[in-house]
């Protein structure tokens, strides 16, 4: 998804605007772009290639600057294209001026980059076309930018607030404008933005992860928040609930600005370091966790969970999985109710709602917006118990949810998620046991048990790292292949779901998941030719065969055996992108966050 970095210093900031887009580049684009102000005027350098390439034409073209804005673009309104990556520029409103797009580069009053999307910019266009506003692109952004132009009147905080309130739909914004050299101004609704403060500079950026090295203090912009940032000073207006906006003082927190996640150290990729991480991961989200109890989740949680008679869980992708696993735990162990909905279409159809429901969200990112929309929906209905399982804690998500429980994955880059889910699956059992715990049914012995199998899953996971070198082998035939069915059964149907979407995310193959029972009613695979792969449990009695390859799990894990399972899938999909030669990191047409509905 996209990507912002801004700033104002005293130093040339290009070297680190480039380096925050770097930084961001995991996310997923499809273009990228600086704009600066020098010598007078704006000048900007955009690219439908890599931000390294971008990084060689700004140097070929000297682009120096202490005030800068930089953008990642993945397409939504507008195709892929130099003409539609941002940053966006706003010039003289008569056409006549303008003749061709780089007079009106040289022109230009106003750049701007956008994250998310306008919903009503095709009347907005109407409006500022009708004003004299000619547009280069097909984006909606650049009506935000023609906007702000129309709106200034020699304060750019002003216009900026003024030219917000028209605005419906998501967004962050950067814009800086060629009348005030030293200054950006950021805003934001729907889509996060982080102000970061150094000394005697300051920077914006979508992720905070954007400014490591940089400046470890930040503050997390709230809904509305609109930020005047200046050399050594800044001031935040946030909106009020008449909808006007006044000074505000916003907390400066420290961040570990994951400086260590970004290192890939001895592994080939980040989805690979992910991987082997795995036991750390599951070892940190279990930390500190002594004993079951609903207080793990908050303080309140027991009397919420005591009123509640069922759970609905709201989740995207992989976490929608890490969910539908959840929901036999909940049902077998907890014997509480339970539905999951994709969240992407739960606001989309009507819905029985009880308000003696605990709504669970799960989301790595926490700002999945399709997931925060849901969880807005559910709450609109009366459902006020949400709690949200989460990799982010500064995120939007943990903001909105009652109760949360913060997986200790540490920052994923890899675009297919793995530590996250396997992380997500832990803070789902300790849900799900808590749950247990209050309604009657997890007696102190029961507890003990799970808490004990819930230990050994670091070393339990790094047996089944172990089986890498066979997994290897079977990736070559893998690679091969062009299409691929998934079978599970039960707990295991959402772990074949999720390896089938490794497989296709990374690797390109057709890939399908089946519950196994349901393949006689579908597509029967050995009695046609096909070939089975097996990841057979430990006292499994099933043997390798002609057409039949049976790598065996190092022990039987009972009811966490998703989470161990899952682990040779990710192999699997890895082992097999690779020799396929894709960018394992970047698959085509995927990003790492979903911040647009
Ligand atoms: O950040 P979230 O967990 O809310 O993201 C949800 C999905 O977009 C995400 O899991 C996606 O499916 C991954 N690419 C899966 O590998």
């Amino acid at each position: 998804m996209c990507g912002i970095v801004a700033g104002v210093s005293s130093r040339n900031i290009v070297p680190i605007l480039v380096e925050g887009l770097k930084r961001l580049e995991y996310r997923g684009y499809d273009s990228c772009g600086v704009a600066v102000h020098q010598d007078g005027v704006l000048r900007r350098t955009r690219s439908t290639a890599r931000v390294a390439e971008l990084q060689e034409q700004i140097v070929a073209d000297h682009v120096q600057s202490g005030t800068g804005i930089a953008h990642t673009r993945w397409a939504t309104h507008g195709a892929p294209a130099v003409h539609n990556a941002h940053p966006h520029f706003s010039g003289p409103q008569s056409p006549e001026t303008a003749t061709s797009p780089a007079d009106a580069d040289r022109a230009a009053r106003i750049a701007l980059v956008h994250n998310g999307i306008i919903e009503n910019h095709d009347e907005l266009r109407d409006e500022l076309k009708a004003k004299g506003f000619r547009f280069q692109s097909q984006t909606d952004t650049e009506v935000i930018a023609h906007l702000v132009n129309h709106l200034y009147d020699g304060d750019l905080f002003d216009a900026v607030q003024r030219a917000v309130v028209r605005l419906k739909g998501a967004y962050a914004i950067a814009v800086f404008c060629r009348d005030e050299p030293h200054r950006v101004i950021g805003a934001r609704a729907g889509s996060p933005l982080v102000l970061g403060v150094g000394e005697g500079e300051n920077f914006l950026a979508s992720d905070a992860m954007a400014l490591a090295g940089v400046t470890d203090q930040v503050v997390y912009l709230e809904e509305g928040d609109v930020v005047d940032v200046q050399l050594g000073k800044h001031w935040i207006n946030g909106l009020q609930a008449d909808g006007s906006l006044k000074t505000v003082q916003r907390e400066v927190r420290t961040v570990h600005a994951h400086t260590g996640a970004a290192e890939l150290g001895p592994y080939r990729h980040y989805m690979q370091k992910e991987i082997f991480e795995q036991p750390r991961a599951i070892g940190d989200t279990l930390d500190g966790i002594n004993g079951i109890s609903p207080e793990l989740f908050g303080d309140g949680a027991y009397r919420a969970f005591k009123d509640v008679d069922q759970v609905l869980i709201l989740a995207c992708g992989t976490s929608y999985y890490a969910g539908s696993v959840a929901r036999y735990w909940l049902e077998s162990i907890a014997k509480i109710p339970t539905s999951i909905e994709v969240a992407s279409e739960y606001r989309y159809r009507d819905s029985v709602p009880d308000p003696r429901t605990l709504v669970v969200t799960i989301s790595q990112s926490g700002e999945t917006a399709d997931t925060l929309s849901a969880l807005k929906h559910a709450r609109s209905m009366g459902m006020t118990n949400t709690l949200t399982i989460c990799n982010v804690h500064t995120s939007a998500m943990v903001r909105e949810c009652k109760f949360n429980f913060i997986t200790r994955a540490g920052a994923e880059i890899g675009v297919a998620s793995t530590k996250a889910f396997t992380t997500q699956l832990v803070g789902l059992f300790v849900l799900t046991l808590a749950l247990a715990q209050v309604r009657g049914h997890l007696d102190d012995a029961t507890e003990a048990t799970h808490l004990k199998a819930l230990r050994h899953l670091p070393a339990g996971v790094q047996a089944v790292l172990a089986l890498e070198p066979q997994i290897m082998a079977w990736s070559e035939e893998f690679a091969t292949k062009e299409n691929a069915l998934f079978l599970g059964r039960g707990l295991h149907y959402p772990i074949a779901l999720e390896g089938a979407l490794k497989l296709k995310e990374i690797s390109y193959i057709h890939a399908e998941a089946y519950p196994a029972g349901e393949l006689k009613h579908g597509p029967l695979v050995r009695a046609r030719g096909g070939e089975l792969f097996v990841f057979a449990d430990a006292d499994s009695r099933i043997e390798s065969d002609t057409g039949l390859h049976v790598i065996r799990m190092p022990e039987h894990y009972g009811v966490l055996s998703p989470i161990l399972h899952v682990v040779t899938l990710q192999l699997l999909a890895y082992h097999t992108a690779c020799a396929r030669g894709t960018d394992v990191d970047k698959p085509r047409n995927l990003a790492k966050s979903v911040t647009v509905e």
